[in-house]
């Protein structure tokens, strides 16, 4: 594990996009596995902005997002497809066929959640994947309990879950209940994690990432067991550990 601390949500962004870029260079057929939330938008906006001064070039890379929620058409502006596009597709030339998102309004959702699943596998697995944490330690929207073992699937999202991102809806009543995510094993299949963490309201998630015991009552403490973790936070995660409590090499 490696881990950066910079000091504002800023910094963290432009480490990240910078360490996102070189991988696009050194693989420009790299696949992406991509994140939503407010923690990466600075991130991809950085990656735009270099796309269009630098023109770094996207054409052949691919990507997969992590999650969709479910019952929300890609047409509305709080589904992850709309997000993706607006914070950072419509700005680079990323093919939009390979750009993979679950579908949420799917009919059947055990078969969508396989052939994701699948389709990630028969690309050859993700490259990168840039995550972010929720309160509660999700990663994806793998909520607590959720089993480390676990692949593509179908979640009910908890209700603090539905608090914290009902900020995007007109009401907690519109925020869906379910969602489809990859899942925890498939999160540790990249062969590269990129996790993003900003904010005192994620201080004790990474806290409990750092050095609570692993368990699938937290979600994100099994990334501590991934061979190429980089962790970059902003001084306001770590709060609750101090500046220089990292307490890693
Ligand atoms: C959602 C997403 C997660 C994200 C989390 C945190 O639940 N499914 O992938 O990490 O929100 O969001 P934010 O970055 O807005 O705090």
């Amino acid at each position: 594990m490696r881990m950066f601390v910079e000091k504002s949500k800023l910094e963290m962004s432009k480490k990240a996009a910078q360490i996102i870029i070189e991988e696009v260079k050194r693989n420009p057929s790299i696949t992406l596995g991509l994140a939503t939330g407010s923690t990466p938008i600075e991130t991809y906006q950085r990656l735009i902005e270099d796309h269009q001064q630098n023109q770094t070039t996207y054409k052949n890379v691919k990507s997969f997002n992590l999650d969709e929620y479910v019952g929300i058409s890609r047409q509305d502006q709080n589904s992850y497809y709309s997000f993706m596009r607006k914070h950072l597709f419509n700005f680079i030339d990323i093919e939009e066929g390979n750009t993979n998102i679950p579908n949420g309004m799917t009919t059947d959702k055990e078969e969508e959640c396989n052939r994701y699943e699948n389709f990630i596998k028969q690309n050859g697995g993700i490259d990168l994947q840039i995550l972010g944490i929720g309160q509660n330690g999700h990663i994806g929207f793998n909520e607590p309990h959720t089993s480390f073992e676990s692949r593509t699937h179908i979640v009910d999202l908890t209700e603090s879950t539905r608090i914290a991102n009902s900020r995007y809806f007109q009401s907690l009543e519109d925020v869906p209940k379910q969602a489809i995510t990859m899942g925890i094993q498939t999160i540790m299949e990249a062969k590269q994690i990129l996790l993003l963490i900003s904010g005192e309201k994620k201080a004790q998630a990474l806290h409990e990432l750092l050095h609570g015991e692993i368990r699938e009552e937290v979600p994100a403490t099994i990334l501590r067991n991934h061979p190429n973790l980089t962790i970059i936070a902003d001084e306001d995660a770590m709060v609750v550990l101090g500046k220089s409590g990292v307490g890693l090499g």
